[in-house]
C-alpha cells in the first residue's frame, strides 16, 4: 500500500526517474509515479548510446568544446563543464548497476556520431542501448524499497505558500484520483515528440511534466528549440522508426533519389555535420527533387558488421522488406528531442522551491540550441546525482536562474481566428505543429498557429481522463513552443525562421516563459 507522504516523489520512470529514485532511496522514502507500464518511455528506444570522454586521447575539455559548438552559442557553459567532467563517474555507476556496454578486446567499444571530434559513444547490444539501460534500472528498482505506481497519471503539482508540496494523480485503470504529499518533488516526464506528425518518440512523450510545472508557476525556457533527427525511416506501411546517427558514424552516406551523396554541399563534416544542419539539408533535397524522402546507404559496409552493430535496425527494416546490407533505406527528418523545458539550475532546482526537474523535461541549457548526439542520457545521469545531493543540503543556497540578458515573458492572449479552423484533436495538433512549428518556420504561420492554439485552450473542456489530460498538456506545450519561436527573430541551432534566416549576435540569450497568474 502506498503511503500518503514521501520524502521524494518522482514523476516518470525513464532513465531520469529511475536513476533519481535509486539515488534518492538511500536518503528517504521514495515513490515513482508513471502513467503507463514502468518501461514505457523514450529511454527504452535509445539506440546510439551515451557520450563520455573515456577513450584514449579524449578529454572532458574536448567533449565540452564539441557540446558548446553544437549548441550554437546558447549552452550554459557551467552546465556543460559539469556534464563533461562528471559524466565518466556517472557511467561507472551505470556499469556497477549492471548495464552491459559493448566491449572489444576487453575495452569498452566507443562509437562515433555527428559533430563529435572523437569516438566517445558507449553502446549496448549494438543499437539497443536504451533497452539495456532501462532493463537494468527497472530490475534494480524492483529489488528495492521504492514504491512504484504504474498507470498513474500525474495531473497537477500542488503549491502551498510558494512551495511544491504534493502531486495530484489519476489512476488510469480505476479512475480514482489521489494526492500524494512529498518533501521533494521531481519531474522526470521526458519529451514531447507526440506534438508532431512524424516523431521517433513513443506515445507517452506528450510533455506532461512541463505543462504541470508551468501551471504550478515554474519557469520554462528555450521552448523554441526542438531537435529534428535527420534519419527516421519513412515508409508508408511502417511507423516512424529511428535509423541511428551511429550508422553515419560507421560510414553510412545520405543520397538523393538519383544516388548522389549531397551532404558535402552543406557542411565540411558532410554526413557527420550537426543534426540541425543535416535535417535542413535533407528537407531542402526532398523539396529540390520533389521526393518524400532521401536515402541512407550503408550497403558498402560488410554485411556482418551491419548485422552485429545494428541488429535492431537491421531486423526492423528487413521485416518491412528492406535489406540494408544490400540497398539504401528511405529516410526523412522526424521530431526527436526537446532542448527546452522546465528551467533548472545546475543542481536540478526549478524556480519553485521543493520542485526539481531532470532529464528531457528539464532545461539547464546544457544542450543550448541544438543537442550533441548521445548527450541526453548522460545529462540525466549527471543532473540526477546533483539533484539528490542538493536535496541533502549539499548545494549553495542561492538559485541563480536569472541572467541579465534573459527575456522573461508571460503568455499573451491572442485574438481569435476568423477563418475556418481545425477542431482540437491530437491529429490536428500534430499536423499543425509539423507544418508550422517544424524544421522551417515563419512569423505569419507561427502567429496563426498561436491564435488557433489559444482558441483551443479556451474552448476545450476540463480534462478528466488520460487522453484529455495529454491533449490539454500538448496544446499548452505547443503554445509555449510557438510563442517562444515568435519571440526569437533569428535563426539559431534547431530554430530556423525563413523570415529571419541569419543568426544574430544580439539574440545570444534565452527566452523564458512564466504563467500569467499563479
Ligand atoms: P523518458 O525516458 O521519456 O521517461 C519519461 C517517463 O515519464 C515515462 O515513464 C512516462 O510514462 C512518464 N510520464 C510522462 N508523463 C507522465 C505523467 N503525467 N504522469 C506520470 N508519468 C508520466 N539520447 C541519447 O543520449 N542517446 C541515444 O542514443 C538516444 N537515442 C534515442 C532514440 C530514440 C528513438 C529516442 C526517442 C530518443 C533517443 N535519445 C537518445 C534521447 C533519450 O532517449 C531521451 O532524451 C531520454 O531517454 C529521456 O529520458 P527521460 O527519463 O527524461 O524521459
Ligand atoms: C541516434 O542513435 O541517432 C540517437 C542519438 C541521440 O539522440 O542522441
Amino acid at each position: 500500500m502506498p503511503r500518503s507522504q514521501y520524502d521524494y516523489i518522482i514523476i516518470g520512470s525513464g532513465i531520469a526517474g529511475l536513476n533519481t529514485a535509486l539515488l534518492a532511496r538511500e536518503n528517504g522514502s521514495t515513490l515513482i509515479l508513471t502513467k503507463g507500464q514502468v518501461d514505457d518511455c523514450n529511454t527504452r528506444y535509445a539506440q546510439g548510446g551515451i557520450a563520455a570522454a573515456i577513450g584514449t586521447g579524449d578529454t572532458p575539455n574536448l567533449h565540452m568544446q564539441d557540446t558548446l559548438s553544437a549548441g550554437a552559442g546558447l549552452c550554459n557553459r557551467e552546465a556543460v563543464e559539469v556534464l563533461t567532467n562528471e559524466g565518466p563517474q556517472r557511467i561507472a555507476n551505470l556499469i556497477r548497476w549492471g548495464v552491459p556496454f559493448d566491449t572489444s578486446h576487453g575495452e569498452i567499444s566507443l562509437g562515433m556520431e555527428g559533430a563529435h571530434s572523437r569516438p566517445r559513444i558507449l553502446h549496448a547490444g549494438g543499437d539497443a542501448t536504451g533497452q539495456h539501460i532501462e532493463l537494468a534500472l527497472v530490475s534494480r528498482v524492483a529489488e528495492s524499497d521504492i514504491d512504484v505506481l504504474d498507470y498513474t497519471l500525474a495531473t497537477g503539482i500542488v503549491v502551498e505558500n510558494g512551495r511544491a508540496v504534493a502531486v495530484d494523480t489519476l489512476n488510469c485503470e480505476t479512475g480514482v484520483q489521489e494526492t500524494f504529499r512529498g518533501s521533494h518533488i521531481v519531474v522526470g516526464t521526458g519529451g514531447a515528440g507526440q506534438l508532431f506528425k512524424y516523431t521517433t518518440n513513443p506515445e507517452v512523450a506528450t510533455g506532461d511534466g512541463v505543462a504541470l510545472a508551468f501551471r504550478a508557476g515554474a519557469r520554462v525556457m528555450d521552448m523554441e528549440f526542438y531537435q529534428f533527427h535527420p534519419t527516421a525511416l519513412r515508409l508508408k506501411c511502417a511507423p516512424t522508426f529511428l535509423l541511428s546517427e551511429a550508422m553515419r558514424g560507421e560510414g553510412a552516406v545520405l543520397r538523393d533519389k538519383y544516388g548522389r551523396a549531397f551532404m558535402s554541399d552543406y557542411h565540411p563534416l558532410a554526413d557527420l555535420a550537426p543534426r540541425d544542419v543535416v535535417s535542413r539539408a535533407i528537407a531542402t533535397e526532398m523539396e529540390k527533387t520533389d521526393s518524400e524522402s532521401v536515402f541512407l546507404d550503408v550497403s558498402h559496409l560488410p554485411s556482418e558488421v551491419i548485422q552485429s552493430r545494428f541488429p535492431t535496425i537491421y531486423h526492423f527494416c528487413l521485416d518491412r522488406g528492406i535489406d540494408i546490407t544490400r540497398e539504401p533505406a528511405p529516410v526523412a527528418p522526424a521530431a526527436h528531442y526537446m532542448m527546452g523545458g522546465i528551467q533548472i539550475d545546475t543542481w536540478g532546482r526549478t524556480s519553485v522551491p521543493g520542485l526539481y526537474a531532470c532529464g528531457e523535461a528539464a532545461c539547464s541549457a546544457v544542450h543550448g540550441a541544438n543537442r550533441l548526439a548521445s548527450n541526453s542520457l548522460l545529462d540525466t545521469l549527471v543532473f540526477a546525482r546533483r539533484l539528490v545531493d542538493c536535496s541533502l543540503g549539499q548545494a549553495p543556497e542561492d538559485n541563480p536562474l536569472d541572467d541579465e540578458s534573459m527575456l522573461l515573458r508571460r503568455l499573451p492572449e491572442r485574438s481569435p481566428v476568423c477563418a475556418t479552423m481545425p477542431s482540437p484533436s491530437i491529429e490536428n495538433l500534430q499536423d499543425l505543429c509539423w507544418r508550422n512549428v517544424g524544421i522551417n518556420r515563419n512569423g505569419s504561420r507561427l502567429l496563426l498557429t498561436a491564435r488557433i492554439l489559444n482558441l483551443w485552450q479556451r474552448m476545450m473542456p476540463a480534462p478528466d481522463d488520460r487522453a484529455s489530460w495529454e491533449l490539454s498538456n500538448m496544446v499548452l506545450l505547443a503554445r509555449l513552443m510557438v510563442e517562444s519561436a515568435l519571440v526569437r527573430q533569428e535563426s539559431r541551432g534547431s530554430h530556423f525562421r525563413q523570415d529571419f534566416p541569419e543568426t544574430r549576435p544580439e539574440w545570444e540569450k534565452h527566452v523564458a516563459l512564466i504563467q500569467e497568474e499563479v
